[in-house]
C-alpha cells in the first residue's frame, strides 16, 4: 500500500477501549490513527504532558509488558476542518455519544464509515432519530462486540487485562434488514476500507477479530446484553463484588431476564424465528438461538459473572462508587423504551433501573453530606 492510500481512523473517546484499539491499529496496521478530545485544553494536555503518548500494560501476558505508542495526529471540535471523514470509531460511553458526535457531523457522509463499540443497545436508535434523521445522509454504519478488559492506570495509559476478543458486523439502518446474506460479508471483506482494515491479517490476529452477519452478532449481543442487565445494576445497587452475591441472585437474575426476552423476542422477532425461516437455506449462515432462555441465561449469567468473574466489580458498580453517571439508559433502561414502545410491560427493569440511580444518587448524597449510618 503506498502511503497515498494510507487509511485514516478517527477515533470519538480515547478512554479504556479507544486506547486498547488504537495501539493495535499503529503497531499492526499503517492507519494514521486520529483521536478526537472533547476539548481544546483536553487535546493540549495530552499533546504537551503526555508528548502524545498513549500505553497499554497488558498484564494477561506473564512479563506484563506496558507498550506505549506515539500518536501522530489529534484533534478536538476547536481545531478540526478539512477533508470528509473516512473511518470513525465511536468508543464514548453509550449517554455521551450524541454530544460527542455532534460537532464533526458536517465530515460524515454517506462514504464515511461509521462503528459503534460500545456496550449496551440503544444507541442505533439516537442514531437514527436524532442525529441522522435524513436516511439520504447516512453513513456506512457497523457495530464492534468488544470482549478485551481494559481499564485506566493513569493518564493515557490502560491496563489491559483480559484478551477476549473483538467481533464485527455491518448494522442495518432499517429494522426489516436485520437479516443479511452471507454474501454480505463477502462484499464488505473485498470493497469496504474499514472491514479490510479491522480484518487485516497482522491486526485481526493481535486484536482476535471476527467479521459476521448482523444476526451472528446480534445473538452474542443479546447474551452478553442478559449479563450486563443482570451483573451491572444488581452488583451497583447492593454494592458488592460479582462473586459475593453468587448464593442469593438467581431470584432476581431470573427476573430481569424473563422480563427482557418476553421483550426482546418481539422486538427482535426476526431473529428468534430464524431457525425456523432460513433452516438449511444455503445463503444464511446456521445460528442456534436456544441459548436465549429464561433458565439457560440464568444460569449462564452465574456462571460467567459470579464464578468465572468472581473477584471483579462491574463497571456500573465502580461508577456508582466513584459518583459518575452510569450507563443503565442503554441497558435495563433499554428494555424499558422497548417495552413502552411495543405496549408490553416492563416493571422489573424500570424498578432496576431506579434502584441504580437511588444508589448513585445516595452515593453522591452521603459524599457531600456525610454517611447517617455512621
Ligand atoms: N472498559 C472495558 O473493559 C469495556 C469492555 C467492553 C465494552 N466496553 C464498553 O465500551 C464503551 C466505552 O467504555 P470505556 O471503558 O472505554 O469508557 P471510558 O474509558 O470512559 O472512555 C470513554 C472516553 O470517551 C471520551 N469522551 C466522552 N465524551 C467525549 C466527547 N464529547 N468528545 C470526545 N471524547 C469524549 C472520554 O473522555 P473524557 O475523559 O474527556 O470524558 C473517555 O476518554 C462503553 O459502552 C463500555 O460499556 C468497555
Amino acid at each position: 500500500m503506498t502511503l497515498a492510500s494510507r487509511p485514516i481512523v478517527h477515533i470519538l473517546g480515547l478512554g479504556s477501549m479507544g486506547t486498547v484499539l488504537a495501539v493495535d491499529l499503529i503497531r499492526f496496521t499503517n492507519a494514521l490513527v486520529v483521536p478526537l478530545f472533547r476539548s481544546q485544553e483536553k487535546l493540549e494536555t495530552f499533546q504537551k504532558t503526555a508528548h502524545s503518548k498513549i500505553g497499554l500494560r497488558k498484564i494477561y501476558l506473564e512479563e506484563k509488558p506496558l507498550i506505549e505508542c506515539t500518536v501522530e495526529k489529534a484533534e478536538c471540535p476547536e481545531t478540526f476542518g478539512g477533508e470528509p471523514i473516512e473511518n470513525l470509531v465511536i468508543t464514548t460511553k453509550t449517554y455521551q455519544t450524541k454530544e460527542a458526535i455532534t460537532p464533526y457531523l458536517p465530515y460524515i457522509t454517506p462514504n464515511t464509515n461509521l462503528i459503534l463499540i460500545q456496550n449496551g443497545l440503544g444507541v442505533l436508535e439516537v442514531l437514527k432519530e436524532e442525529i441522522f434523521p435524513d436516511a439520504a445522509k447516512r453513513p456506512n454504519l457497523f457495530q464492534g462486540v468488544i470482549s478485551h478488559g481494559v481499564y485506566q492506570e493513569s493518564g493515557f495509559t490502560y491496563v489491559h487485562a483480559g484478551w477476549v476478543g473483538m467481533q464485527i458486523a455491518r448494522l442495518p439502518w432499517n429494522e426489516n434488514e436485520l437479516i443479511q446474506k452471507s454474501s454480505l460479508v463477502e462484499k464488505d471483506s473485498s470493497e469496504n476500507a474499514l472491514v479490510q482494515l479491522l480484518m487485516g491479517q497482522r491486526f485481526a490476529k493481535e486484536f482476535g477479530m471476527k467479521h459476521t452477519t448482523y444476526q451472528e452478532m446480534l445473538l452474542g449481543q443479546l447474551f452478553k446484553f442478559l449479563v450486563n442487565c443482570c451483573m451491572n445494576p444488581v452488583t451497583a445497587i447492593v454494592d458488592c463484588v460479582n462473586g459475593e452475591m453468587k448464593d442469593h441472585c438467581g431470584p432476581v437474575f431470573q427476573s430481569i431476564i424473563a422480563e427482557c426476552l418476553d421483550i426482546l423476542k418481539v422486538a427482535y422477532k426476526p431473529l428468534f424465528e430464524y431457525k425456523v425461516k432460513y433452516h438449511g437455506m444455503s445463503e444464511y449462515p446456521k445460528l442456534d438461538d436456544s441459548i436465549l432462555t429464561t433458565e439457560n441465561m440464568t444460569k449462564e449469567v452465574i456462571r460467567i459473572g459470579c464464578d468465572l468473574n468472581a473477584r471483579n466489580s462491574t463497571s456500573m458498580r465502580q461508577d456508582t462508587l466513584y459518583l459518575r453517571e452510569t450507563e443503565v439508559a442503554y441497558i435495563n433502561g433499554y428494555v424499558v423504551t422497548l417495552a413502552k414502545r411495543l405496549n408490553l410491560s416492563a416493571n422489573v427493569n424500570k424498578t432496576i433501573v431506579e434502584l441504580v440511580q437511588l444508589r448513585l444518587g445516595l452515593n453522591r448524597t452521603r459524599a457531600t453530606q456525610g454517611d447517617w449510618r455512621s
